[in-house]
This record gives structure tokens, C-alpha cells and sequence, in this order.
């Protein structure tokens, strides 16, 4: 075959703390395996490479929460998501994992060789540190306040509010999420890799294509959402960034020094494409080197844009320091898929998740594919609707292409017994549908070829209306009464076309064109005259309004309805006798004045039934002194009393606060007697 070449296709490594949704497959996974198949399909050597991300702090903190080991968290995970990806159809060549031994070697040698080079340089930098437990705490250990959005539940690294990066030292308050208390800023020493010093070349490699003065890439066929981000990041100036931690769960630190260090899981995770392919080539008798370290092969990495500067900044930063190894010629990242009007939130649970779908949907994966592909985010946010989905199914699947192909192996059998009918003369009409059989074929790879997978598989759906249009127009059903010569013409056109459909929908409903090339008894590009097809089967079946109603109903019922987003997340769950300990009265304000010392302050006494209490409250902002005698309130009676700014305070107010900071007293709703319980 012409043209072939060697390819080395990675999909994003999925996060091992959580299953697979739809913004996952349609945002990464679906296009990748649209582009292997494709490639595959002409005869290209390709190896399709992914696996589970298990490392990251993110991952022990889950596990700390769940109380269990993150080695059973990722075990867990990964079963689950290797598992959607079979039964939906992603075709990898090697599914493979990061807390595999293989893969330790593989990222330690490569930390180690890079290491010997001098790629990487060592800071000793102040983190926190949290002394109750003594151990610095990665970025997702530590929670404050957002200094962009005022969120109070930022990590470390990322505000998931506003989705800002962050790094820990910016959180207002910020709190260690292992003990409770603030931490301390202490030293500790990392290795980093010195961006910096890769801009220039990086510039160029981006802008141009061009790699130490030869063309490596052309940028033109690069998405402008990719070239802007790494534009954005590299005239930003690039920092060293740190690829070490401080965390007990990862591949250890293999170096000098390196004791109660791991590699940041962000190294880590990309060189897992390198292991992947290790294992691949090891099980399939390849050389693994052909795929990463000759130039003539092509990388290209599928993933979403919150990937972006880690695929084609930083993992190249780290591929050209190690020396031998290639840099990828294309970075096709998707933008985000929203969903039912809101962006996906796995903490909320408004997600469509993928093993649920193949449960509730069985062997509807293809149907979910094509409409994944139809509205694909490859320039900008799209959106999943179940409306949308029924209606694409319904109206396009089964009204065009599986109408099309029903009638036209339906009618070979009522005709013709099933043998393809010879061609006869050809009328202009006849002619032009015939040319669209190549030009389909031709307008599908080109689009392919340049990550278009959403306008070629809308090209390979307009030969299945062209079809559909076709008998329509000439209605053999009424012509075989009159001009039977011309209904074998029509009929073995109809035949070629529905040939071509299992041709140039293959990499898009794998499943779908294998069952069409079964009822065509057909694995050629055309059908001759008498060949025997076999009994028409519906490619598709409708979806009835009651099942996307129950999708609807499901996603609805199962989401957190958190209607406000700024309310801080729930603290740690506590028992009853917990909550019994505290001793909750309502009393009432005898009297109310300014604190002589402090301008937020007000010092009351407080009724409670038992006693008469005096009771310090920082309340002088919300509440003048006159106004709040004889308010009946809520009073923690029993917590020990504390000095406040001099005057001893003897209980504590109950106060509900809003977004914006402002109190209010908790009252009863209706009057209660002094030292009444609340409980
Ligand atoms: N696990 C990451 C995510 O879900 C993606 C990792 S891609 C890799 O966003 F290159 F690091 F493998
Ligand atoms: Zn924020």
C-alpha cells in the first residue's frame, strides 16, 4: 500500500480515582480510536497506547478519606474504566498502568538518565509543613480560601470553583487537610526541571514546526486552542517547575537524597505511554524503540485541554533533555463536553457515566459513538443532551442510514433473490451518485487525516442521505412495474452505496459496519454483478422517549443539588454522642454594649434559664447594642469559657453567616422559655 508510515498514538491516561463519563470518551478516548482505526484501515503501522494514572496525592487522600490503601482504590478503578473501554469498543493495543513494575523502571531510568545529564536542577524551596503530623503536604493536603473566586475549599494546586491554578502559598488560610491545624512554612529540597532554559527552542518548535532547523511539524495543521495555550504559557516565561514531592505513594525519588521523595505524578504519568509500549512490543515481538526514538515515526497525543502545556510543553521538554527520543507532530486536544445545560462535576455526580450507559443501553455502543462524534468539542465546548441524543439516533441513524440500507437489501431479495443485479445504462442522476462513492471516501480520509472527526463522519452520513434521496427519487418499488431493466441499475447502485457506507463508517461504528459488511457478504470495495448477499437485519432500532425520560429522571435524582455554590463542603461526619456533648440553650439579651477595647466586639449578658451569663461576641458590625435587647438566641452554654480582648466570655451565640459575611442570630421561631434545649 502507498503511503505507509509508523504511528504512535497515545490517549490521555485516565485518572484512576473515579470511572469513566462521557466528557472523558468524547473529549479524548472516541476521536483516538476513530484516528487509529483509520489509520490502521490503510494499512499504517500503528500502535494505540494507554493505561491507568495511579500515582498523585490526589489518589492517598481519597484513599485516607475511604479509609483504605490507595493500592485498592486504583485496583478498584482501574477494573472498572479498562473494562468500559472493551465493552464500548476503544480498541487499544495495550491498556497498561503506572503502579506496574515496569513502568517504576521505566520512569525511574529515565529520572535517573536525565538526572546524569544534568537535565534537572535542585531548589530548596519552602513548603508546608504540618508539624502535629511531621510531613510536608503536597498541594491537594492543603485547603483555604481562593484568592481569585474567595472559595473556601481551594486545594493547593487548583481551585476546582473557578478553576484556577494555584499554588499553596497563595490559599488565604490555608489549612493542612491531615490535622486541622495551618501549617509551617519549611525547607525541603526538590529537583526541577529548568523550563526556562528550554524556551527558545520551544518557541520555535511551536510556532514553526521546526526542531533544530529541520521541519518537524506543521503548525498549520495544529488546533488553535493548543498553539494559544502554549503560546500564552511560553511569552508568560517559563519557570522551573518542580517534578519531585514530598509523599509516601509514587515512584521513589531513585537518586541521592531522594528518601521520602517521590516523582510528581505529572513526570510520572506520560513516560506510562513509554512502559505502555514497552509491554506492547515485549508481548507482540516489536521493537519498542521503532515508536519512540526513529523519526520517522509519528507521536501524537489525544487528549483534553486541561492537558494541554503538560503534552506539548513539558513532556517535550522531558523527551528532547533524555536525548534519543522523538517529539509528538501533533497535540489534537478537545475542549470540554457540558451536559443537560451545566459542565460535568464528578463531585456533584452530573455525569453520564460510560460503564452505565453500555449497562443501561446494551449494544447501543455505536449509537452513542456517532452522536459523541456529531457534536464533538474539537473547537469549542459542546454539549450532551439526552433529547439529543435520541433525536440523532432516531433521525439520522435509524431514519437515513438505517432506512437506506434496509430497503435497498430488502428490495435485492424481493427482485433479485438476493444476487446484485448488473448495471444497465446510466442516467445523469445515476452518474452523480456513483461519483459521490469516491468523492465520500476521499472527503472522510482527508478529514480524518487532519483531526476533523466530526465534519468527515458528517460527510460519510451525507452518502448515506444521498442513498436514502435516491430511491426516494427513482421509487423502484413502483417501477418495477414498468421498466424492470432500470430497477437493476438503481438496485445495484443502491447496493454499492450501502458498500461503501460499511467502508467509510468503519472507523466511526466499528461495530456496525462489521454487521453491514455481514449482510452484504462483502469485504471489498465494490459488489459485482451476482454476487449473493445475505437477509436484511435493522441496523438500528429507536429510542423510545420513555428511556431517555428514565436518563433524565436518573441524572436528576442522583446529582448533589448544591444551590449554593459558595456553601463550604460538609466537615468531618461525627457521632451522636458527639453532637449530645454540646449543651445548646435558648436564653435572652438582657443587656448589650460596645466592648471598651475592641471595635467588633460586644459584650452581653445572656438569660439562659440557668443563669445569668456574660457572653462576648464579635457581632458590633451586624447589630447595635439597643437593637438586639430582649432578642431570644441560641447559647453554647457549655464551652469552656475564654478570655476575649480582657473580659471573660461564658458561652457562645449561635450565629448563621451568608456568602457575603453577614450574621444573623439563630432564634426560635416562636418564643421559648429561657434555657429551653436545642437538640
Ligand atoms: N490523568 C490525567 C488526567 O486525567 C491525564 C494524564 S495524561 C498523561 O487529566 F500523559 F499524563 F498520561
Ligand atoms: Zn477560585
Amino acid at each position: 500500500m502507498k503511503n505507509q508510515k509508523r504511528y504512535t498514538v497515545t490517549a490521555a491516561l485516565p485518572y484512576a480515582n473515579g470511572p469513566l463519563h462521557l466528557g472523558h470518551i468524547a473529549g479524548c478516548y472516541l476521536p483516538a480510536d476513530i484516528y487509529v482505526r483509520y489509520l490502521k484501515g490503510k494499512g499504517n503501522d500503528a500502535v494505540f497506547v494507554c493505561g491507568s494514572d495511579e500515582h498523585g496525592a490526589a489518589i492517598t487522600l481519597r484513599a485516607k478519606k475511604e479509609n483504605t490503601t490507595p493500592q485498592h482504590i486504583v485496583d478498584t478503578n482501574h477494573k472498572i474504566i479498562k473494562t468500559a473501554f472493551e465493552d464500548f469498543g476503544i480498541d487499544f493495543d495495550v491498556y497498561h498502568r503506572t503502579s506496574s513494575e515496569l513502568h517504576h523502571e521505566t520512569a525511574s531510568e529515565m529520572f535517573k538518565e536525565m538526572h546524569e545529564k544534568g537535565a534537572f536542577i535542585e531548589q530548596t524551596t519552602e513548603q508546608f509543613y504540618d508539624e502535629e503530623n511531621k510531613q510536608f503536604l503536597a498541594d491537594r493536603y492543603i485547603v483555604g480560601t481562593c484568592p481569585k473566586c474567595s472559595y473556601d475549599g481551594a486545594y493547593g494546586d487548583q481551585c476546582e470553583k473557578c478553576g484556577s491554578t494555584l499554588s499553596p502559598t497563595e490559599l488565604i488560610n490555608p489549612t493542612s487537610t491531615i490535622s486541622g491545624n495551618s501549617p509551617i512554612l519549611k525547607e525541603t529540597t526538590h529537583w526541577f526541571l529548568p523550563m526556562n532554559d528550554h524556551e527558545k527552542w520551544l518557541k520555535e518548535w511551536i510556532e514553526t514546526g521546526k526542531l533544530e532547523g529541520e521541519q518537524q511539524h506543521d503548525p498549520a495543521t495544529w488546533r488553535k486552542q493548543v498553539l494559544g495555550q502554549c503560546k500564552s504559557w511560553i511569552d508568560n516565561g517559563l519557570l522551573p517547575r518542580s517534578i519531585t514531592r514530598d509523599l509516601d505513594w509514587g515512584i521513589k525519588v531513585p537518586v541521592e537524597g531522594g528518601d521520602g521523595k517521590v516523582l510528581y505524578v505529572w513526570f510520572d504519568a506520560p513516560i506510562g505511554y513509554i512502559s505502555a509500549t514497552k509491554k506492547w512490543a515485549a508481548d507482540n515481538n516489536k521493537n519498542w524503540e521503532d515508536y519512540w526514538k526513529n523519526e520517522e515515526t509519528e507521536l501524537v497525543h489525544f487528549i483534553g485541554k486541561d492537558n494541554i502545556v503538560f503534552h506539548a510543553i513539558i513532556f517535550p521538554i522531558i523527551l528532547k533533555s533524555q536525548g534519543d527520543y522523538i517529539l509528538p507532530t501533533n497535540v489534537p486536544a478537545n475542549e470540554f463536553l457540558n451536559l443537560e445545560g451545566d459542565k460535568i462535576s464528578t463531585s456533584r455526580n452530573w455525569a453520564v457515566w460510560l460503564h452505565e450507559y453500555l449497562a443501561d443501553f446494551p449494544n447501543k455502543e455505536d449509537e452513542l459513538r456517532y452522536v459523541l462524534t456529531a457534536i464533538a468539542p474539537e473547537t469549542k465546548d459542546s454539549e450532551f443532551t439526552w433529547k439529543d441524543y435520541q433525536l440523532r439516533v432516531n433521525s439520522e441513524l435509524v431514519a437515513i442510514f438505517g432506512n437506506f440500507v434496509n430497503r435497498s437489501v430488502v428490495l435485492t431479495h424481493k427482485y433479485y433473490d438476493g444476487l446484485v443485479p448488473a448495471l444497465g445504462t446510466l442516467s445523469d442522476y445515476d452518474k452523480e451518485v456513483i461519483a459521490a462513492l469516491t468523492t465520500t471516501q476521499e472527503k472522510v480520509d482527508d478529514l480524518l487525516s487532519k483531526f476533523k472527526f466530526r465534519d468527515a463522519q458528517t460527510e460519510a452520513m451525507n452518502l448515506a442521505r444521498i442513498g436514502n434521496k435516491y430511491l426516494a427519487d427513482t421509487e423502484p418499488w413502483k417501477l418495477i412495474k414498468t421498466d424492470e431493466e432500470r430497477v437493476k441499475t438503481i438496485m445495484n447502485i443502491a447496493l454499492q452505496i450501502s458498500n461503501t457506507l460499511s467502508i467509510v463508517f468503519e472507523p466511526f461504528l466499528p461495530k456496525i459496519s462489521e454487521k453491514l459488511k455481514r449482510i452484504l457478504n462483502s469485504n471489498s470495495t465494490e459488489l459485482a454483478a451476482g454476487h449473493q448477499i445475505n437477509k436484511a437485519e435493522l441496523l438500528f432500532q429507536k429510542i423510545e422517549d420513555e428511556a431517555i425520560e428514565a436518563q433524565v429522571e436518573k441524572l436528576k435524582s442522583t446529582t448533589v443539588q448544591q444551590s449554593n455554590p459558595k456553601a463550604k463542603p460538609m466537615k468531618d461526619e461525627i457521632t451522636f454522642d458527639e453532637f449530645t456533648k454540646m449543651d445548646i440553650r435558648v436564653g435572652t439579651i438582657l443587656t448589650a454594649e460596645k466592648h471598651p477595647d475592641a471595635d467588633k466586639l460586644l459584650k452581653m449578658t445572656v438569660d439562659t434559664g440557668i443563669d445569668v451569663r456574660t457572653v462576648v461576641s464579635g457581632i458590633a458590625a451586624h447589630y447595635k447594642p439597643e437593637d438586639i435587647i430582649g432578642t431570644q438566641v441560641s447559647v453554647l452554654i457549655n464551652l469552656a469559657p475564654r478570655k476575649i480582648r480582657g473580659i471573660e466570655s461564658q458561652g457562645m451565640i449561635l450565629m448563621a453567616e451568608n456568602n457575603e459575611g453577614s450574621l444573623a442570630f439563630v432564634s426560635p421561631e416562636k418564643a421559648i422559655d429561657n434555657g429551653g434545649e436545642v437538640r
